[in-house]
């Protein structure tokens, strides 16, 4: 399934994964591509090619195996240019660190499904530019600027578009984020993922998660609770 945004001056198509419900957000301008994430999407390929795209700019907000499963079937169709956080870069060439060596069990756990579903783990090659920290891009005339955290994963970022739409991953969405699957880091998420997010939320007019739909960053903040032994840090 698709759905679009218009914002701003930005025009923002959401796809929903095929194999895995996560989001990749897709912007044209003439025959380029900026696209959020790169899920597997038939529908995605297809009007793609309908738009008479040639060359695609993908920014990845981690490393996790439903946020990658159609990086490679993009860059076997089109000229590909993959932008990540060092360390998302150097986890999604591995099925352990990109996490589809145990699709199967997280799927299973998550769906509360007794059989697990076969999903083949994979691996990627890795980005083609690399940020330490924050970085900042230019594509035709929008602005991105990365910010790289470490609670859900060791290769998350967040991309802040035109300085108010942000790209989210699974730093921030509608549910709680998850930061105890291996290489995350609970502490690291109240320490300092949610301070820089609480930093940037008056700025901020959408968000952009890497699951389900748009909506206020100060409803999708709300949903995480502080666990108590961070609530004392604070005091
Ligand atoms: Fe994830």
């Amino acid at each position: 399934m698709c759905e679009e945004t218009v914002f701003n001056d930005a025009r923002i198509v959401r796809f929903v994964g095929e194999t895995f419900d996560a989001n990749s957000y897709v912007l044209a301008e003439e025959r380029e591509a900026l696209i959020f994430d790169a899920v597997d999407s038939s529908e995605m390929m297809s009007r793609l090619r309908a738009h008479g795209i040639e060359s695609i700019t993908v920014f990845l907000t981690h490393e996790h195996f439903d946020h990658i499963s159609g990086l490679e079937r993009l860059r076997s169709n089109f000229a590909c240019r993959v932008i990540a956080s060092a360390e998302c870069s150097k986890r999604i060439q591995s099925p352990k660190t990109n996490l589809s060596s145990i699709a199967d069990a997280l799927i299973s756990m998550h769906d509360h499904s007794e059989i697990a579903k076969k999903v083949p783990e994979f691996s990627t090659s890795g980005a083609d530019a690399i940020f330490n920290g924050d970085g900042e891009f230019e594509w035709h005339n929008h602005k991105i600027n990365c910010h790289s955290l470490k609670g859900h994963s060791l290769g998350s970022a967040c991309y802040i578009l035109d300085e108010n739409m942000l790209f989210s991953g699974d730093e921030l969405l509608s549910i709680p984020v998850i930061t105890r699957l291996p290489g995350g880091s609970t502490e690291k998420y109240w320490t300092k993922d949610m301070p820089w997010l609480e930093s940037i939320k008056n700025d901020i007019s959408l968000v952009f998660p890497g699951h389900g739909q748009s909506g206020k960053i100060e409803d999708m903040i709300k949903v995480n609770v502080m666990p108590e032994k961070f609530r004392r840090q604070e005091r």
